[in-house]
């Protein structure tokens, strides 16, 4: 992707990719420029994965991933504009769900509001232990538009986050980790970065096919129940016998030689 970004830039690393979100002036707040263009970067992706195996998305600087939607840009908003923003962020939510390979949100200060709300878009989360998540908006006379009423309770529980959405208040990293909203912390930018490739390397070792239908199939499992959830993955487990990487996969475990998989 050779295309330049006002807001955003993107460092490939052999078969990964850093998206760095870079309006740090603004602890880089998501203005509609923004989230414009991560769409635009998402949903390329979405359509042409362009040989890669994982990304790690992050915020410039250290003090902020994402410090929410941009308040001075929501301030003079009619109901219209407000639901075009809000569409325009939650596209932007499924754009990165919809990703077909891993998306580690890698957490470095605040995740607050939108930026909690795109770290839980990602497949996973790993954070920094000065990292603080929240969705504020109560406190603006808002509630969260970019999923955060949704994908908050689905990932921590309806009752833990009804009482975080209702106060509005912060959450350290710890207490983040400790109810599964983070996976890992680590000191410092530099290890969190690490950590994440490190991650990735791991994933570009097995089957990109098979990482790629699992994301499928548990993103769409997570809005039907078990029964539902056990048919779409019934269909994809059969469906993927079919592949080169399955063959390859389960000859090369036989033949006890490391297997060289080619994602299809
Ligand atoms: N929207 C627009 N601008 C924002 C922003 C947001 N969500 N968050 C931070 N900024 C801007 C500030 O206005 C400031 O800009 P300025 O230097 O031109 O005045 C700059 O980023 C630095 O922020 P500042 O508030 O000075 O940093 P701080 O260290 O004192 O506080 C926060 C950091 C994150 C606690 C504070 O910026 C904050 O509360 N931000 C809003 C968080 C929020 O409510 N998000 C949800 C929105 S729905």
């Amino acid at each position: 992707m050779n295309t330049m970004y006002e807001t955003l830039t993107i460092e490939k690393k052999g078969d990964f990719a850093l998206l760095t979100l870079n309006r740090p002036d603004k602890l880089n707040a998501l203005n509609s420029t923004v989230l414009s263009e991560l769409k635009a970067v998402f949903e390329a992706w979405g359509k042409d994965a362009q040989g890669l195996k994982g990304v790690v998305f992050t915020g410039a600087g250290d003090k902020a991933f994402i410090a929410g939607a941009d308040i001075a840009q929501m301030s003079d908003m009619n109901v219209d504009q407000a639901r075009e923003f809000g569409s325009l962020g939650q596209s932007v939510t499924l754009a990165i769900e919809n990703t077909p390979f891993p998306v580690i949100a890698a957490v470095n200060g605040f995740a607050l509001g939108g930026g909690c709300e795109m770290a839980m878009a990602c497949d996973f989360i790993y954070a920094t232990t000065s990292a603080v998540f929240g969705q504020p908006e109560v406190k603006l006379g808002l509630i969260p538009g970019f999923g955060g009423t949704q994908r908050l309770a689905k990932l921590i529980g309806r009752a833990r986050a009804k009482e975080i959405i209702y106060t509005g208040r912060n959450v350290k990293a710890d207490e983040a980790h400790r109810v599964g909203l983070v996976v890992s912390l680590f000191e410092n930018k530099d290890e969190l970065l690490a950590a994440a490739f490190k991650t990735l390397d791991y994933v570009a070792k097995v089957s990109p096919n098979a990482v790629k239908l699992s994301k499928q199939v548990m993103n769409t499992g997570n809005d039907l129940t078990v029964e539902a959830g056990l048919k779409t993955e019934l269909a994809q487990f059969a469906a993927v016998f079919s592949s080169e990487d399955m063959k390859e996969g389960c000859k090369a475990f036989v033949e006890k030689r490391p297997a060289q998989f080619k994602g299809c």
